[in-house]
């Protein structure tokens, strides 16, 4: 058995930083064999053959076949999983509702192929940008595709907080656990650490024992920080992150479809939880189990956080309002 997994914007940055990884195996483990279609637009195609060449003379054990197209039908042809990259950045003069737009007319046309012609079990992990109202437009355009096939990458961001606490903190990364992301993957997203931990114990509580305003820390340097951490590469690099956004995308991907011992963050159709209006991707702490995100339901929230998860599904409220004037939706 093979899984055969469809990248668009395969011939970008980001699909050069994916595509080699997911051939050896970091997305899908040692056993898996993968099919990898790449999908671009046509200015995009050489790329993606050059790329393509390269996973050939790569000569990875699991890849059982590369394809390049520039044909949606084609691309999304059996697919079990899609990673949504391609999408039309921002350029100059082009306000949100332009951006809006044009991907409009990108996520829509795509989520309609892929319920054309994706296999029955297809998951969809949208990284393009606006990356959930881009998830959003595609799994209401997949008429009979279930929502919760759908999701948006907000691991970067939690990947990024949790490297932020490891920091501050002089802790090993990998000891910082449950740190959740709300909202949109935006300068308005809301970084909580309200129930991370550090070894098992309450990250607020060792930042305590190190500073004097935790409070202040969290408002004037961390979630800023984090939230505005892409215009911060986008300056500091000349384009915008690459294979921290490629990695976060591999490690959404792999625990969608390996499961998650604990909680991690996810852009995912809401049904109401917390107070996000159904319908709307947000992203929330989730865990993964048989293949499906499932929100972590019950987390208390103070009125701080609520004030912080309030402005940012507002901004994704706007975004859907914008999308529907375009008769999208
Ligand atoms: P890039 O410009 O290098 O590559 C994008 C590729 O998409 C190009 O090769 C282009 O030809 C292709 N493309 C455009 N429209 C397409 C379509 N309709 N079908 C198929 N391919 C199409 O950009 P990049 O650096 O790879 O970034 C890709 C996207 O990811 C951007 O929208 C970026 O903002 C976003 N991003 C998201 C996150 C996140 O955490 N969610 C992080 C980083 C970047
Ligand atoms: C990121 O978070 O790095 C990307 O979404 C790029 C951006 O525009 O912030």
């Amino acid at each position: 058995m093979a899984t055969t997994i469809t990248i668009t914007g395969a011939g970008g940055q980001i699909g050069y930083a994916l595509l080699f990884r997911i051939a050896a195996g970091d997305m899908l483990g040692p056993d898996e064999k993968v099919r990898l279609r790449l999908l671009e637009i046509p200015q995009g195609v050489k790329a993606a053959e050059g790329a393509a060449l390269e996973l050939h003379d790569g000569a990875f054990d699991l890849l059982e076949s590369v394809e390049v197209t520039d044909d949606a039908a084609t691309g999304f042809d059996g697919c079990n999983l899609a990673l949504l990259v391609g999408a039309r950045p921002r350029g100059p003069g082009m306000e949100r509702g332009d951006l809006l737009a044009a991907n409009a007319g990108i996520f829509g046309p795509q989520g309609q192929t892929i319920a054309a012609r994706a296999a029955a079990d297809v998951r969809v992990t949208v990284v393009g940008n606006p990356a959930n109202t881009n998830a959003l437009i595609a799994a209401a355009s997949a008429d009979g595709v279930p929502a919760d096939r759908f999701s948006a990458l907000t691991r970067l961001d939690e990947n990024r907080a949790r490297a932020q606490v490891a920091a501050a903190l002089d802790a090993p990364v990998s000891g910082i656990r449950r740190v959740s992301i709300w909202g949109n993957h935006s300068a308005t997203q809301f970084p909580d650490l309200a129930h991370a931990t550090v070894d098992g114990r309450p990250v607020l509580d060792a930042l305590g024992e190190r500073m004097d305003d935790v409070r202040g820390w969290l408002e004037e340097t961390f979630i800023p920080r984090v939230a505005k951490r892409g215009a911060e590469i986008i300056e500091v690099r000349g384009s915008s992150s690459v294979a921290s956004a490629a990695n976060a995308a591999i490690e959404h991907t792999r625990d969608w479809v390996a499961g998650t011992d604990d909680w991690t963050s996810a852009g995912v159709v809401s049904r109401g939880e917390y107070g996000v209006p159904a319908g709307l991707v947000s992203s929330f702490p989730v865990r993964a189990v048989g293949g499906q995100w499932q929100i972590v339901e019950g987390l208390e929230l103070d009125d701080w956080a609520r004030a912080r998860i309030d402005t940012s599904v507002a901004e994704l409220v706007e975004e859907r309002e914008a999308v529907r004037a375009l008769g999208v939706l």
